[in-house]
C-alpha cells in the first residue's frame, strides 16, 4: 500500500543513494540545522557551504548571533541575497535568548512561533534534531508529493495545501528514529530525480507507487494556478 510503502523505499534509497556529509548533517545541533535551513531557502548547496563555514566561525552559537551588532550579521551574508532571511535570522537568535533561554525549543510548533521559521523548516529542524514526527512541504516536496498522489487540487488555494499537508503527515514513518533519513530523503528525491521538467522515473525508488507515472504526465503535478 501507498500508506505502507512510501517510508521503507524512500528510507533505503536515501541510505543507499542520498547524501550523507554535508555539513550539516551528521548534526543535531539546531542552531546549525537552523542556519543552514534558512541559507538553502533560496541558495544552491554549492554557494551555501562557504557561507555556512564562515557564518560559524564568526557566530559559533546562537547567543554569539545575538549579541553581534546588526551590521556583522548583514556582512555575514552580504552576497547571499533575500536579505530579511538575514534581518530574520538575527531577531529569531534574539527571541531563542529572550524566550527559551537560549535553548531552541524541541518541537514544530514552537519553532514555528519564531521569526523567519514557517512550518515546514521547523518541522525540517525538528525532525532532523529531534526525531519529531513532523512533515514538511517546501516546493520540492510538493512536487514529489503532487506527483506520488497525482494530487488534482490547485495549490494556490490554502485549502488544497492543507490537505496536502494532511497527507504528507499521513506519509510519516512510524519510527521517529527514521525522520531524519525520511526528511532528507524527500529533499533529496525532489532536489535530484523528481526534477520538474524532466523526472528520471525509471531510477526512482517510488515509481511503482507514484500515480502521476500511473497516468503518464507526472509533469502534470503540481497543480498551481497562480503565483
Ligand atoms: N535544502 C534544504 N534543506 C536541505 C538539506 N538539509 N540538505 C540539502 N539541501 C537542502
Amino acid at each position: 500500500s501507498l500508506q505502507g510503502d512510501f517510508a521503507p523505499l524512500l528510507l533505503a534509497w536515501q541510505r543507499r543513494e542520498g547524501r550523507h556529509d554535508l555539513p550539516w548533517q551528521n548534526t543535531r545541533d539546531p542552531y546549525r540545522v537552523w542556519l543552514s535551513e534558512i541559507m538553502l531557502q533560496q541558495t544552491q548547496v554549492t554557494t551555501v557551504l562557504g557561507y555556512y563555514r564562515n557564518f560559524l566561525a564568526r557566530f559559533p552559537d546562537v547567543a554569539a548571533l545575538a549579541a553581534a551588532p546588526q551590521d556583522e550579521v548583514m556582512a555575514a551574508w552580504a552576497g547571499l541575497g533575500y536579505y530579511s532571511r538575514a534581518r530574520n535570522l538575527h531577531r529569531c537568535a534574539q527571541a531563542v535568548v529572550e524566550r527559551h533561554g537560549g535553548v531552541f525549543p524541541s518541537t514544530a510548533a514552537e519553532l514555528a512561533e519564531l521569526p523567519g521559521i514557517g512550518r515546514s523548516t521547523a518541522a525540517a529542524i525538528s525532525s532532523f534534531c529531534f526525531g519529531e514526527r513532523a512533515a514538511i512541504l517546501d516546493g520540492n516536496v510538493k512536487r514529489v508529493l503532487g506527483r506520488l498522489l497525482a494530487f488534482d487540487g490547485d495549490l494556490s488555494q490554502a485549502s488544497q495545501e492543507k490537505r496536502l499537508w494532511r497527507q504528507a503527515e499521513a506519509l510519516l514513518p512510524p519510527d521517529g528514529a527514521d525522520m531524519p533519513a525520511y526528511t532528507q530523503g524527500l529533499m533529496d528525491l525532489g532536489a535530484s530525480l523528481c526534477a520538474t521538467r524532466s523526472p528520471q522515473c525509471l531510477l526512482c525508488p517510488v515509481s511503482a507507487l507514484c500515480a502521476g507515472r500511473a497516468e503518464g504526465e507526472p509533469t502534470r503535478y503540481p497543480i498551481k494556478t497562480r503565483k
